[in-house]
């Protein structure tokens, strides 16, 4: 992370370092033409008053005394500037460039030319150094005529050397200097200020690191402080909101994985019974063949039979379960008339009921919609509900299922009035395998799945089951389902 922060930086000084040099050059650059149009526009007749002032070229020859002593006269004025005499092809006939060597024979006569066309200068023009091949100085021009014949031209240079180099130019000029300076402050600060800003910025980010580190290395209670710096901030919260959820996530999880770990032990543990029956009635059948009567043998049978129809209902339960919880289970929902699904199931127990000496009856309401819910799995919620009604209910006892229309639909509700279930065990009936070893009891009578695949199945259909039981007075059991609006 240290090196994010020279990274960071170091890009942040090479910018600050290419802003101020552009600043410099383009400074520098508009400075020097500046300079040179001011130059030129205010010496642009120069070389015509020359002209004007002394014939340069008399008869065809060049008048150098007077050329040289009106040189001197301008030289004391303007010591940079530097006189030639060309001849019309651009030849340089003279020159008067004091202590100056003079490298080119001759110039161009183009930018000649176009500064004599040239009413009013705009920009300015360049023209070659006759001091220095290849390189462009502004400059005045005039024509030079005899008898109104072109003999020649007067070219002068304006600005010497001294002035070639901007730099020294801009250094020479007061203001230009103070607005560098001021420039280079402004980027120096720019520069502490920026270094500061990414200094907290990456330490911060070197903290929420740190964080994200130390989470991965599975510490679960690392958490991003909380004032990680306003830009970070979101990050840092966002981290935290992540990591609670993740952290819940796994909690639930964990919780499920030790669900079904109790779930599977305790199964196991009750499918062991009726097995352990069944092998030892099946052994004592086989070792004593001979012995026994027909009658026993019939007894030992049906035992053996009675044993086998409850294992297998418990692995039916338990695999029905199994496929409820995984949510493998996809209902089909349609509208269907609940009045009709009770009373065909009403029907199915009267036989059963009536052979423990109960009464099972049904009321409804006088008008009740049709319902939406998989009628397969609401048989099955009346099924186990109706089994453990008519099994926990004495002989002489009555259960009664009532229909009614409410607010969210058909009301459904089985009561009996059975053993009922005390207070402390209902909080459990509905996962008692899930719950049994967390309260610390045992599993009393049947395979205990019943009421866990009906909370699952009324999960399923958004609905929840409602229990109310009073020892030795009975149990009611209440759910709805939506009702159809065609
Ligand atoms: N109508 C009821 N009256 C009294 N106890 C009930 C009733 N329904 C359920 N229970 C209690 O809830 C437990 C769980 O029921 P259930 O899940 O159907 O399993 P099982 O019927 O196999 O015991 C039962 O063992 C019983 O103790
Ligand atoms: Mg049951």
């Amino acid at each position: 992370m240290k090196s994010l922060f020279w990274r960071i930086s170091a890009t942040f000084m090479v910018l600050l370092l290419v802003l101020g040099v552009a600043y410099i050059w383009i400074t520098k650059d508009s400075a020097d033409r500046y300079f040179q149009e001011a130059t030129q526009r205010l010496n642009s007749s120069i070389a015509q008053h020359m002209v004007d002032h002394i014939q340069p070229i008399r008869n065809g020859e060049v008048d150098t005394t007077g050329l040289s002593d009106l040189m001197h006269s301008m030289m004391i004025i303007n010591p940079d500037v530097e006189v030639y005499l060309l001849d019309t092809e651009g030849k340089i006939l003279s020159h008067v460039a004091p202590y100056k060597k003079v490298k080119l024979t001759e110039v161009r006569l183009g930018p000649i030319n176009q500064f004599l066309e040239t009413k009013e200068l705009k920009a300015c023009i360049l023209g070659d150094d006759p001091r220095k091949p290849g390189r462009t100085k502004v400059f005045s021009a005039a024509e030079i005529r005899e008898n109104n014949q072109l003999v020649g031209y007067a070219y002068v240079i304006l600005v010497s050397e001294d002035y070639d180099s901007a730099m020294s130019f801009v250094w020479g000029n007061y203001i230009l200097r103070v607005g560098i300076i001021s420039f280079l402050v402004t980027l120096l600060a720019a520069l502490v200020i920026g270094l500061a800003l990414i200094y907290f910025i990456t330490k911060n980010l070197n903290r929420i690191v740190a964080t994200v580190k130390r989470f991965k290395e599975g510490d679960m209670h690392a958490r991003m402080p909380a004032d990680s710096g306003a830009e970070l901030q979101e990050l840092a919260t966002t981290f935290n909101e992540m990591a609670d959820t993740l952290v819940k996530n796994i909690d639930e999880l964990k919780a499920v994985e030790n669900l079904r770990r109790e779930l599977i032990a305790n199964v196991s543990h009750d499918l062991r019974t009726p097995l352990a029956i069944m092998r030892g009635y099946v052994e004592t059948l086989i070792m004593k063949d001979d012995s026994l009567g027909s009658e026993e043998r019939q007894r030992y049978l049906n035992t053996v039979m009675a044993s086998n129809h409850k294992l297998e209902k418990m692995v039916g339960d338990l695999f029905e379960l199994s496929k409820l919880e995984a949510k493998q289970v996809t209902p089909v929902i349609e509208p269907f008339f609940i009045v009709e699904l009770v009373q065909d199931i009403t029907q199915k127990y009267k036989m059963l009921a009536g052979e423990k000496g109960i009464e099972i009856s049904l009321s409804q309401s006088a008008e009740l919609p049709m319902v939406l819910a998989d009628i397969a799995l609401v048989e099955r919620v009346l099924q186990n509900l109706l089994d453990n009604a008519i099994k926990f209910t004495p002989s002489g006892g009555k259960v009664t299922i009532s229909l009614a229309a409410g607010e969210r639909g058909v009301e459904i509700k089985v009561s009996d009035t059975g053993k009922g279930i005390a207070a402390e065990d209902l909080p459990y009936v509905f996962d008692r395998y899930h719950q049994a070893n967390k309260a610390g009891r045992e599993a009393k009578v049947g395979a205990g799945l019943g009421l866990a695949i009906v909370k699952k199945i009324l999960e399923i259909h958004n609905s929840t089951i409602e229990i109310s039981s009073k020892l030795q007075q009975g149990t009611s059991f209440r759910f709805h389902l939506p009702a159809y609006e065609a």
